[in-house]
């Protein structure tokens, strides 16, 4: 029997047994420093610089690698006033998905995209932008984990307001997030990297093919951008699969799958998809050939590619970093990563 990648998401025996015993709660950032923020005060600047520094990196490093349970543990205080037209209900739904997409590097949609970004890219000294960043999540992540920039652009006003309070109770000061539709203003400044983390799926293909090409002018000389999806031939491309528990049930009748959501519909948070159908309707059925004739229009060309299927994850080091994506075996990829930068 062929052996497991050390690589694989799979726990051993003793980090399962470990799952189960009860963890100290999470440390806020804060608490750490008041600790010692008095035997602060007769020191000079350099050393209160350093003294931070240290810290930051410290608590940034506990936060960035907690298990969902953790993230769980932590409590987040509910603002006087809740973005407008928001239940509280809605909000902490909110603001508890963005913090595990933040802080567990396991968070089940983004784990191979985490993994991927730390492996491929140094973030340090760089300008991002994190376009289509929702509540917040994966913008917090390059914000905590690298000496960078990042603008958060999303076209969601209740998206966007969710991440804002998440920044502001962290206290994280390097990103700017901001709601914008990006045809109507277009950005103005150049970023050296744009991330796209399960973004383009979303967007009508003709409008995404105008922001492809408004992204592609807003790089500086030898910026990138990454785009990461689930191609419509996926298992999980409906993104429905937490309800309706049947893999790549897109390809049955449409009126079947509509009347299997309707029974589990229930609200999200967010303007513009506001519930399981309204997400489902949203989907433009993305998959390689569609993405790419954006991407040729666009003037831009593909640095990398990678089509990560489970067999990558069990198949040893041999299947690694296969791009198994051919006939059939494209039914099994589960997420499309793409590279680009301009012609
Ligand atoms: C599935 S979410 C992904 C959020 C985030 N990138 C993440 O990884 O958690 C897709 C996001 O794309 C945003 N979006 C859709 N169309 C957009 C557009 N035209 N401009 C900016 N954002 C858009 C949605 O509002 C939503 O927040």
């Amino acid at each position: 029997m062929s052996k497991i990648n050390s690589s694989t998401q799979l726990p051993t025996l003793k980090e399962f047994l470990n799952d189960w015993q009860p963890k100290p709660p999470f440390i806020p950032e804060r608490a750490l420093l008041e600790n010692d923020i008095t035997n602060l005060e007769n020191q000079n600047n350099t050393q209160k610089d350093n003294y931070y520094k240290q810290n930051q990196d410290i608590t940034n490093n506990q936060k960035n690698n907690l298990t969902e349970k953790e993230v769980n543990m932590t409590t987040t205080p509910i603002p006087a006033q809740l973005p407008e037209g928001m239940t509280e209900a809605q909000f902490l739904d909110g603001i508890n998905y963005a913090r595990n997409n933040w802080q567990n590097e396991n968070a089940s949609h983004l784990h191979v995209d985490k993994k991927l970004i730390r492996e491929k890219f140094d973030l340090n000294g760089k300008k991002v932008l994190d376009f289509g960043c929702g509540m917040g999540g994966m913008t917090l992540w390059y914000a905590t984990n690298w000496d960078c920039t990042v603008h958060g652009v999303d076209i969601d006003g209740h998206h966007i307001a969710v991440a804002k309070i998440l920044q502001q109770q962290e206290g994280i000061k390097n990103i700017k997030f901001e709601k914008r539709d990006v045809l109507a203003a277009p950005l103005t400044e150049k970023y050296d990297m744009v991330f796209m983390n399960d973004v383009a799926e979303h967007i009508p293909l003709p409008i995404l093919a105008q922001i492809m090409e408004q992204l592609g002018r807003s790089l500086t000389q030898s910026g990138k951008i990454f785009v990461t999806y689930p191609p419509w031939r996926s298992p999980y491309a409906s993104h429905v699969n937490h309800v309706i528990r049947i893999p790549w049930v897109q390809f049955l009748p449409k009126k079947m799958v509509m009347n299997m959501i309707e029974d589990k519909n229930h609200p999200l948070v967010g303007e513009e998809e506001s519930d399981l159908k309204a997400a489902y309707l949203g989907l433009n059925h993305l998959d390689h050939e569609k993405i790419m004739q954006i991407v040729e229009n666009a003037n831009l060309k593909v640095a990398y590619r990678k089509s990560h299927t489970i067999l990558n994850r069990l198949g040893g080091s041999t299947l690694k970093n296969v791009n198994l994506n051919l006939g059939p075996l494209s039914f099994l990829v589960t997420k499309e990563f793409l590279l680009l930068e301009n012609k």
